[in-house]
C-alpha cells in the first residue's frame, strides 16, 4: 500500500475511533456490584476470573454489542471466533423459533431420528465435497475432541481387541479443549498445569509449525517442512509406529499461538508420515474451520483431507452450543464392518434446536457467498494491518488467513524477545481496546513463545464485514497498540 493510500485510510478512519458512544434504549444493569468505571463484578456466577469486573452487555446486532453503560462496541473477534454471522440474525432466530415451536427442541438421540439433524449432517458432508461420510454431533469443541480421540482408538479396536495402538502424537503450544481428554491432547502449558498429575500420559508431542519462530535463516518452505516431517517420523520410531493411533494438529493454530498457519506442504507431509505407519491424520478445526480461514474447511486451502476432523465455534455461530466430528469413509467402514456401534454418547447431542440453528447459519453462509467475502475482506485486512502496524517496534509478526489474523507482540523486534509475562501485555491490549473511546473487542492470548511467555491478540471479525469495517478494525488496532506501548511500564 502506498504512503498516500495509508494516509487516506488513516484519515478515513480518524473519526470512527473517537465517535462518542451511541445512546441506545437499554435494559437495566445486572445485579452485580457496580464499579466506578461501569464494570460489574458478578456475585453469583463462578466465571473464569473471580476478581475481575466486566462490562455488562444488554443486546447485540450485526457486528455490534450494546452495553449497559450506553456504549456500542464493535466485535472484531466474533467473541472467541464464534459469531461468524454477527448478532441477532433474523433468519437464524426464526429457524430456532420454528424448531422450538414444533415442540421438540430436545430429543433423546438414542431413541429418535429427526429430519433437521439429518439435513444438517447432509449439508456438512456436502461441504466436504463428499470427502467425509458421517457426522458426529456434540455440544462443544472439547466434546468433539473427546469423541474424535475415542473414535480414533475404536477404529483400531474394531478389528483387533488387542490392538497395541494406544498413543497419540500432538503438538506443543496447541489447544484442543478443556475437558480432561481434550486437555490431555492440548499442549497449552498454563491450562494444563493444575491438572497435570491426572492428564493422560499416552499423548506425546512434536513441535508446532511456527515459521516466525522456528524457520532458520534462508530456510525454504520445502526444507522447513522436511524438518517437521522428520521430527514426526522420529517420534513414531521412538514410540514404535505400531503403537500410534494418530497425529493431531490445528491447520491454523488459534488461541495457543495466535493464528499461525501451517507452512505450505506441511499438512500433506504430516499426513504422509501418518499413513505410512497406518495411523490416523486428525485435524482440529474447532477455531480455524467453518469459513474462518476463507475456505469452508481450513484443509481445503491445500486439499489435504483428514481421516477425522473436529468443528465447533462458527458451526452454530454462537446461536446454539454445537460442535461436530466429521468422519472419513475409511473410519466409518471400520465401524460398519465391525460392531456397528460407537461406544460413546451424551444427553445433549444432536438436538433438533442445535441443528436448526447450525443448518440456518450454514445455509446463510452458502447462499450469501460469505466465504468469498471472508476471503476478499481477509486479504484487505492483511494489507491494512501490515501497512499500518508492520513497522511498529513491538509488533513482531502479523500472520493468519481469511478473517483470522494474529498480531504477536515483542519487546525487541530484532531478537523476537517477548515481554515479561507479569506485564500482561495481551490483556492490556484487550482491556484498552474494549474501553472508550476505542470500543472494540480483540481476543488476547499468552504463552505464544513457550507456553508461558509471549503475547498476541486475535482479530477474527464476522463474515459480514465490509471494506469500511476492515479499515476501522485496522485503524483502531493501530491506535490501541500505540496507546498500550506508549504507556509507562510497557514501553520497550
Ligand atoms: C482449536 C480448538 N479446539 C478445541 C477447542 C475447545 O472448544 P470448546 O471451547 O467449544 O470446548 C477450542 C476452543 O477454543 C479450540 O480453539
Amino acid at each position: 500500500m502506498s504512503p498516500s493510500a495509508i494516509s487516506e485510510l488513516t484519515q478515513k478512519c480518524q473519526d470512527i475511533a473517537i465517535t462518542p458512544a451511541k445512546t441506545l434504549h437499554l435494559k437495566g444493569h445486572g445485579d452485580g456490584e457496580a464499579t466506578s468505571n461501569g464494570l460489574e463484578k458478578s456475585e453469583f456466577l463462578l466465571g473464569r476470573h473471580l476478581h475481575k469486573a466486566f462490562p455488562m452487555v444488554t443486546g447485540g446486532k450485526g457486528n455490534y454489542l450494546y452495553l449497559a453503560d450506553g456504549r456500542t462496541v464493535f466485535d472484531a473477534s466474533s467473541g472467541a471466533a464464534v459469531s461468524c454471522l454477527g448478532y441477532g440474525n433474523e433468519r437464524v432466530i426464526a429457524a430456532i423459533t420454528d424448531q422450538i415451536n414444533t415442540g421438540v427442541s430436545y430429543l433423546c438421540s438414542s431413541f429418535w431420528g429427526n429430519s433437521v439433524v439429518e439435513e444438517l449432517c447432509k449439508e456438512l458432508i456436502n461441504g466436504t465435497g463428499g470427502q467425509m461420510s458421517r457426522v458426529y454431533l456434540t455440544g462443544s469443541g472439547s466434546e468433539a475432541m473427546e469423541a474424535a480421540v475415542k473414535l480414533a482408538r475404536q477404529y483400531f479396536y474394531e478389528s483387533d481387541k488387542q490392538t497395541p495402538r494406544v498413543n497419540f502424537i500432538a503438538r506443543e503450544t496447541s489447544y484442543h479443549g478443556n475437558t480432561i481428554g481434550a486437555l490431555g491432547v492440548s499442549g497449552h502449558v498454563a491450562r494444563r498445569a493444575p491438572y497435570e498429575p491426572f492428564l493422560m500420559d499416552n499423548i506425546h508431542r512434536v513441535s508446532a509449525c511456527n515459521a516466525y519462530r522456528q524457520r532458520k535463516n534462508g530456510e525454504s518452505d520445502e526444507s522447513f517442512v522436511a524438518r517437521k516431517a522428520a521430527e514426526l517420523e522420529a517420534k513414531f520410531q521412538e514410540l514404535g509406529p505400531e503403537t500410534v493411533i494418530g497425529f493431531v494438529c490445528e491447520p491454523v493454530v488459534g488461541a495457543a499461538l495466535g493464528c499461525v498457519p501451517s507452512v505450505p506442504g506441511y499438512l500433506k507431509a504430516m499426513r504422509e508420515v501418518c499413513h505410512k505407519h497406518g495411523a490416523l491424520f486428525i485435524l482440529d478445526e474447532v477455531m480455524c474451520g467453518m469459513g474462518r480461514c476463507g475456505t469452508l474447511h481450513a484443509w481445503q486451502h491445500e486439499e489435504v483431507v483428514p481421516d477425522l476432523q473436529t468443528l465447533g465455534k462458527g458451526l452454530g455461530g454462537g446461536y446454539q452450543p454445537i460442535a461436530a466430528v466429521l468422519i472419513s469413509p475409511k473410519v466409518v467402514d471400520a465401524f460398519m464392518n465391525g460392531s456397528g456401534q460407537f461406544v460413546h454418547g451424551q444427553t445433549y447431542q444432536a438436538m433438533p434446536v442445535q441443528a436448526a440453528a447450525a443448518l440456518e447459519v450454514q445455509r446463510i453462509q452458502r447462499e450469501e457467498n460469505l466465504m468469498q467475502n471472508a476471503k476478499t475482506q481477509g486479504e484487505y485486512l492483511e494489507k491494512c494491518l501490515k501497512s499500518l502496524l508492520g513497522d511498529h517496534p513491538n509488533v513482531g509478526d502479523i500472520r493468519g488467513r481469511g478473517l483470522f489474523w494474529g498480531l504477536e507482540f515483542v519487546k525487541d523486534k530484532e531478537t523476537k524477545e517477548p515481554f515479561d509475562p507479569k506485564l500482561g501485555v495481551a490483556e492490556k491490549v484487550h482491556d484498552t481496546a474494549i474501553s472508550a473511546p476505542f470500543n472494540m473487542t480483540m481476543y488476547p492470548g499468552t504463552g505464544t513463545v513457550d507456553g508461558f511467555a509471549g503475547d498476541h491478540i486475535i482479530l477474527a471479525p464476522t463474515y459480514i464485514v465490509t471494506k469500511e469495517d476492515i479499515e476501522r478494525i485496522a485503524k483502531v488496532t493501530l491506535e490501541v497498540v500505540s496507546k498500550v506501548f506508549e504507556s509507562p511500564g510497557v514501553d520497550s
